[in-house]
């Protein structure tokens, strides 16, 4: 096999290049490959300096993550990274695209650094719940300062390569289009200074740094295992010899690699980018041209749903009934906005370039012009079959016709078209600019073209779309609802919303099914009708405790939105209960796991073997990025695998639940939903 890595002689600077696609991924041949580099060098007396840079769209993006799980090659990463600090020639990282992960420890491992403008830099394996294991949590507060290396170990939030000049990442901008001659000339210019390891370099900045990081850190990384061990290795670098300090990141990183939340983070890592795949859809199937986007309704759905487009520079034509609404939706989009432009995240100049690219228009026939609309009116099916049926006639042919409906019928609603092949549901989840997920609803008749174009537009605006079949709630709503059916029993049966709840936070869920439901609104939903009360949230609607938005729903509320158990809650919880001939009994903690979370993994399941999710992995992508489920349990599927399905279908049979078959079956063979 002929290696990724090969070396151009310029004079007397080798440069060792690395062309392994996509991303360079610093896989066993792509190590053999440096280390020989290096090894040529020193072997030739007429070689004064090194660079190493890559070809294709990035520098090294990191370890092979595929090789994880693999039993390991030599020489390993940290091996190669101390090769090229040791050379006694200069070597020079030659930077672009993105150093990340082990490729970052290589330019920490390089004595200089010479990097793009358009570059970027990071240690991201904070989010694959690992750190740096190549040395990175010990050189990078040697290179670039305590302060810097707690912030980019423990949140994998990369530097761009202005911000690494300032800290010391790097030494030098080179011209954008000009790295390797730039790199070459650095190189030629350091042979006089001679080598500069990091391990030598004494410790930047002030240690107390990394307690406050960590203090004002601590509610987000709750539950996470890898930001306080990238913290505790950074500490280590400013107490410990560097030797020490390395074999004590060592130790830390095989804790967590071998551990139960670096294995979900990894998965959720191939989980996303494979959620990106259609089944059954021929090689040479090419997506539709998308230049105007048409979404009907300007509500809290359809300004969000807008807003997507508009931030990525598509253009959106918005319509609404009236002009008082129309003006309210579109109002408010450019208020949030500027909210963002006065955070920081938004140039103003940005902001009017978004809110110019929106043709805010009261005519549906105004739609005429778009290639695809999306419907995001009220869930009424009468209602979106007209629509659908207007729309049949004013688009046009090859427009694609989208729902934004979270649990009607697509198939009925293309139904009412003369072209379902054009139709599909695009389930956004709210606030539809904030949240990630987007369950793509292929219909019975849904054409693969228009399908492939609704998943390539998700990604344009920086959604995680999975595909997803026809059923009531598609993915996450339909597996949602056993969830809070169960919750909604265990009331009545004897545990308080404030039990259920923080078994649910404690598990690692932002918050539980009953704050859940105090936000969104406890009357979404309701008849309206006050006299008829046939559960306990008609009762409490009845009553106007309707969440947040009312002071009391659930719980009561202060002015700061500070939650408390109520007393008329809970008496019309017991009076239900009550009513229903139950006598109040002691809930365990488990009990609530097993019927609220349990029953989830039971439909998805079911959801599986119906073929309305493609892969485990996509259910899994589903409740990570529309419903926070911890990610450092990999999603509900990966979650009852690593519990064992055994354990989950006992546990669901202890409360008399029909097993999905596919559980069953896996239970018995001790097999996975994930492979
Ligand atoms: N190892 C193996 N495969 C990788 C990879 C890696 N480090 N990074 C990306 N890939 C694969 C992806 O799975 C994807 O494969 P498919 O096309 O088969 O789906 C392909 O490369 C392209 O990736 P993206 O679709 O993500 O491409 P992008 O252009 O959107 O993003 C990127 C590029 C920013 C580099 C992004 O891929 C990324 O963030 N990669 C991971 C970076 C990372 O976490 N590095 C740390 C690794 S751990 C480590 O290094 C440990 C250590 O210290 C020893």
């Amino acid at each position: 096999m002929t290696s990724p890595v090969t070396t151009e002689r310029h004079d007397d600077v080798l440069v060792i290049i690395s062309n392994n696609p996509p991303v360079n991924a610093l896989g066993a041949n792509v190590r053999i490959g440096l280390d020989a580099g290096i090894r040529e060098a020193l072997a030739d007396e007429s070689i004064k300096a090194v660079v190493i840079r890559c070809d294709g769209r990035t520098f090294f993006a990191g370890a092979d993550i595929t090789e994880f799980t693999k039993p390991p090659v030599e020489p390993g990463l940290p091996d190669v990274v101390n090769t090229i600090e040791a050379s006694t020639k200069p070597v020079i990282a030659a930077i672009h695209g993105t150093a990340l992960g082990g490729g970052c420890e290589v330019t920490l491992g390089c004595h200089y650094r010479i990097a793009v403008p358009s570059a970027k830099m990071g240690t991201p394996e904070v989010k694959l719940g690992l750190l740096p294991g190549a040395g990175g949590t010990q050189r990078l507060p040697r290179v670039a300062g305590i302060e810097a290396a707690v912030e980019m170990c423990a949140t994998g939030t990369p530097v761009g390569a202005k911000k690494a000049l300032e800290i010391g990442l790097i030494d030098r901008l080179a011209g954008e289009d000009s790295l390797a001659k730039d790199a070459i000339a650095f190189a030629r210019e350091m042979i006089a200074k001679g080598p500069r390891p990091s391990r030598n370099l004494p410790v930047k900045g002030d240690v107390a740094a990394i307690a406050a990081f960590a203090k004002v850190n601590a509610r987000k990384f709750r539950g996470f295992e890898a930001p306080a061990a990238n913290i505790t290795c950074v500490e280590a670098a400013t107490r410990l010899p560097f030797e020490e300090g390395l074999a004590f990141e060592r130790e830390q990183f095989f804790k967590l690699i071998m551990g139960v939340q670096s294995a979900a983070q990894r998965h959720i890592f191939f989980a996303e980018r494979q959620a990106q795949k259609i089944d059954g859809i021929a090689p040479d199937v090419k997506p539709r041209t998308i230049n105007r986007v048409g979404v009907i309704g300007a509500g809290t759905m359809g300004g969000g749903i807008s807003m997507n487009f508009l931030s990525a520079g598509v253009a959106v034509t918005i319509v609404e009934m009236k002009q008082d609404a129309l003006d309210k939706g579109t109002g408010i989009m450019r208020k949030n906005y500027e909210a963002s432009a006065a955070k920081g995240r938004m140039k103003p100049e940005q902001v009017e370039a978004a809110m110019g690219l929106l043709k805010p228009t009261l005519a549906l026939e105004e739609l005429a012009d778009c290639d695809l609309i999306i419907e995001a009116v009220y869930e009424n099916m009468d209602v979106k079959k007209e629509i659908f049926g207007k729309l049949d006639k004013i688009c046009k042919p090859g427009a694609i016709l989208a729902s934004n409906t979270s649990y009607l019928n697509i198939d009925e609603i293309a139904a009412s078209t003369s072209r379902p092949q054009d139709v599909l549901g695009m389930h956004f989840f709210s606030p539809a600019n904030v949240m990630k997920l987007l369950e793509v609803v292929r219909g019975a008749k849904t054409a693969p073209d228009a399908l492939m174009t609704a998943m390539g537009l998700a990604k344009k605006i920086g959604k995680v779309a999975v595909v997803a079949g026809v059923c009531h709630g598609f993915i996450g709503n339909r597996m949602l609802e056993p969830r809070q059916m169960e919750a909604m029993k265990l009331l009545m049966e004897g545990a308080t919303p404030a039990q259920v709840d923080r078994v649910h936070v404690e598990f690692g869920m932002p918050m539980g099914p009953f704050q859940m439901a105090d936000l969104a609104g406890v009357d979404i939903g309701w008849h309206r009708d006050p006299t008829r009360i046939e559960n306990i949230r008609d009762a409490l609607a009845a009553v106007g405790r309707w969440g947040q938005k009312t002071g009391k729903g659930f719980y009561d509320y202060d002015e700061k939105r500070n939650p408390t158990p109520s007393v008329e809650t809970q008496q019309i919880i017991d009076d239900f209960s009550a009513k229903a001939g139950l006598t109040k009994r002691e809930i365990s903690d488990q009990e609530i796991i097993e019927r609220t979370l349990y029953t989830m993994v039971n439909e998805g399941a079911r959801i599986l073997e119906e073929g309305m999710a493609q892969r485990a992995s996509d259910i899994d992508v589903v409740w990570i990025y529309g419903y926070g489920w911890p990610v450092y349990r990999g999603g509900p599927m990966f979650w009852a695998d690593t519990e064992g399905n055994d354990k989950i279908v006992a546990g669901l049979e202890k409360h008399g639940f029909a097993i999905a078959p596919l559980l069953k079956r896996l239970a018995e063979t001790k097999g996975r939903f994930n492979r």
